[in-house]
């Protein structure tokens, strides 16, 4: 997170000549001291906070399409007209100014009221919402159905100890001691209550009763529905070792998990990772931060090979080795002692914590109980839908048809989680909507962000534009001369335009 843009430019209620503005066109200003972005849309104006709700992302170097504005960062979504934030990962909306015009000037005058929700029909609507799991999907699934106006009962179920949390931020600022726990919250407590939202913690659900319709808690308890959402996420792959069951061996899922790493980080002294992907460097790049000797083994050749390519993992293997992070790829470990990570190439590691990051397996025993299609995730349909009317599964945990590539696919990002619990809740409140959002993650390592839009498990051909090396560049990766992804560093725009083809290509599929 970084603090909020300027007020830079010029003080847009004092007027600005409308021939200054290109026909198609976007001004920083600011209104008091808050930063203001004023749009040109042919005769159209608008003005709406200049500063993204999700990280504070300067919307001023992101793209207008259509009438939103699309944030450079995380590519969150923003409507002029009212601010809402359409997409996620940004969930709150933007002040809006009124826009007027005299003497061939614009100017910027009152802040616009908050748009109020929705209203939805009652008749198409539900009574009773009931979603399984509080995190990503879970978490904007509930938002958005009381941002449409749904009025009915809404029963958040988690068996999490935590409401739901910024989990991205579990492996990069929190971890690495740069942002308080009073970040992690994605709504403080008090939200939950006054938005009607019944959130249970640690209140695990062990089957679906699918004739009855209500889902069975740990205890005996039911919860009747009548529109179900599965967004139950995965959980870290544990690996068979010796010693894995050690008390200073950690994975990473929960606030909890992260806790207890931050707590044994502040007397340990020498970390070994297991793992060289997303989470596992991250986790080397903030233990660095905290000031660990840091290990990362893993049976690589290169880290993150698999989804980057290799040029991209030789540039990541080498910023961490900048940082003084010490790899040891083409090897995994053996086992683990109070003292020792013993590698299977004989070699021996100190280790006060080790932190496994080997993957996730997404959660989906709840469903596989309840006779949904489950095939590496539960099958659902293009609107979210499982094969029993009436539930939905969205995040993790879900397997949709790709309208890129017709490919049915599942990802582990959380901005996808986020979208798909969204659509979810339109699809519950019987919006029949597809999900047709192009898939993006971020990793942070340091100070360099990876951007990655699109989904490309296989390609044929790697373009590399610009100098990785210089921490500028675009890589699209193809098959059969179609781009199915882009990794960018530090070329926002670039990956926010690749986004808008891809959407496009979507829609015309
Ligand atoms: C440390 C870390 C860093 C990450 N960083 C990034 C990143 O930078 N970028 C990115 O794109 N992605 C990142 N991810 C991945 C991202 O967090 C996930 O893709 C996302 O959280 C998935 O959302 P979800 O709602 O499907 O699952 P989750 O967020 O995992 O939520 C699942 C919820 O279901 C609950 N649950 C599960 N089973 C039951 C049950 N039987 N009964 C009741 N409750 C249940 C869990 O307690 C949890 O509340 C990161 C993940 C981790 C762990
Ligand atoms: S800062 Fe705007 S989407 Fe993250």
């Amino acid at each position: 997170m970084s603090s909020p843009a300027s007020t830079s430019g010029p003080d847009l209620t004092q007027g600005v000549a409308i021939d200054e503005l290109p026909a198609r066109g976007t001004l920083l200003g600011h209104v008091g001291e808050e930063p203001v972005l004023l749009v040109r849309r042919e005769e159209r104006f608008f003005a709406v906070g200049a500063t993204c709700t999700h990280y504070n992302g300067p919307l001023a170097e992101g793209i207008v399409e259509d009438d939103t504005v699309r944030c450079p960062w995380h590519h969150a979504c923003f409507s002029l007209e009212t601010g809402e934030a359409l997409r996620a990962p940004a969930l709150s909306a933007l002040p809006c100014w009124s826009v007027g015009q005299r003497e061939g000037k614009v100017f910027v005058g009152d802040r616009k009221p908050a748009a109020r929700a929705r209203t939805v029909i009652a008749s198409a609507a539900p009574a009773r919402i009931v979603i399984v799991g509080g995190g990503a999907a879970g978490f904007a699934a509930a938002e958005r159905l009381r941002r449409e106006g749904f009025q009915g009962s809404l029963v958040m179920l988690s068996d999490d100890d935590s409401p739901p949390v910024d989990r991205p931020n579990l492996s990069k600022d929190y971890l690495a001691g740069n942002a308080p726990e009073d970040w992690l919250p994605l709504r403080p407590d008090a939200f939950y209550a006054q938005h009607g939202i019944e959130l249970r913690l640690n209140a695990e659900v062990t089957g679906i009763d699918v004739a009855s319709r209500e889902v069975v808690l740990r205890g005996g308890g039911r919860v009747p529905y009548e529109r179900l959402l599965l967004a139950t996420g995965a959980e870290p792959v544990r690996l068979a070792l010796p010693g894995i069951d050690l008390p200073h061996v950690h994975t990473l899922r929960t606030l909890r998990d992260c806790r207890a790493i931050v707590a044994r980080a502040a007397t340990a002294r020498r970390a070994v990772v297991l793992g060289a992907s997303f989470i596992g460097l991250e986790v080397a790049a903030s233990l660095r931060a905290r000031g660990l000797d840091v290990h990362v083994v893993a049976p690589d050749q290169r880290p993150m090979e698999r989804i980057l390519g290799p040029q991209l993992g030789d540039f990541v293997r080498r910023l961490h080795e900048e940082h003084g992070v010490v790899f040891h790829l083409e090897n995994t470990p053996a086992s683990i002692d109070e003292r020792r990570v013993h590698l299977k190439s004989g070699a021996t590691l100190d280790a006060d914590l080790v932190v496994a990051g080997v993957g996730v397996r997404p959660r989906t025993a709840l469903a596989e109980g309840a006779g949904l299609a489950v095939d590496r995730g539960v099958v659902v349909d293009a609107h979210l839908e499982t094969g029993v009317p009436g539930v939905f599964a969205a995040g993790d945990i879900a397997r949709w048809p790709d309208r890129l590539t017709g490919e049915s696919i599942r990802v582990e990002h959380w901005v996808v989680a986020e979208r798909q619990g969204q659509t979810a809740a339109l699809n519950m409140l019987g919006r029949h909507q597809a999900f047709d959002a192009v898939p993006f993650f971020w990793s942070q390592h340091y100070d360099v962000p990876i951007n990655y839009v699109g989904h490309a498990p296989a390609w044929d051909e790697l373009a590399i534009d610009g100098d990785i090396a210089a921490r500028d560049c675009a890589v699209r990766y193809k098959r059969q001369g179609r781009v199915l992804a882009v990794a960018t560093i530090y070329r926002d725009v670039e990956s926010l335009g690749a986004e808008l083809r891809m959407e496009k290509a979507t829609a015309s599929a």
